[in-house]
């Protein structure tokens, strides 16, 4: 698909400001997908369609949660994540984007897990790291994303367990993972 045609896609289902986050994280991930020699017209449709189904409506998307069997614990975490997996789902019945690589960048974008592909990283570090955003501690993982996106993806997760627990917010256990993994492989 176009580019054009897919951002006036996803254009029509999101805010402006979300919006223009989406080409924000495209230009970001297909810069990183040229540094890591990753397929560059997959990293740009997964970044257009990362938050395809962040604006509808939370019981249809629990709703898509229980008919589409996915993991029926997205249900008992806040409904911030739904939308990566729904929006998995959702491309390709809507879209007809029907693509594991890139409908598992979606789906993970959010929590990132474990074994990620590159093209997982790919987006999960690019929503993370776009220039729009100013988490505490985003700069860090700037500086190191374009030598070594497992430390950065890493470091990423470790913010957001960090955050997430500071605030007494639930943690998903694929975020947990992605920690671990990090420092399973520093020994
Ligand atoms: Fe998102
Ligand atoms: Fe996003």
């Amino acid at each position: 698909m176009e580019r054009e045609k897919a951002l006036a896609i996803v254009e029509k289902q999101l805010k402006k400001k979300r919006y223009e986050h989406t080409v924000r994280v495209m230009e970001t991930a297909i810069a990183l997908a040229e540094h890591y020699s990753a397929n560059v017209k997959k990293a740009e449709q997964a970044a257009i369609f990362h938050d395809y189904a962040k604006y509808r409506d939370i019981k249809e998307m629990r709703r898509w949660v229980i008919e589409e069997k996915l993991p029926q614990d997205l249900l008992e975490y806040g409904d911030e994540l739904l939308h990566g997996p729904v929006g998995s789902v959702m491309v390709e019945r809507e879209v007809g984007i029907k693509d594991p690589e890139v409908q598992s960048a979606i789906y993970y974008h959010t929590t990132g897990k474990s074994y990620m592909s590159l093209l997982d990283k790919i987006i999960f570090i690019a929503d993370y790291i776009e220039p729009g955003r100013s988490f505490l501690g985003v700069d860090e993982v700037r500086a190191i994303v374009y030598e070594d996106i497992d430390q950065a993806c890493w470091m990423a997760a470790r913010n957001t367990v960090q955050f997430l627990m500071e605030h007494e917010q639930p943690v998903y256990p694929d975020t947990f993972h992605l920690y671990n993994e990090g420092l399973m492989i520093k020994k």
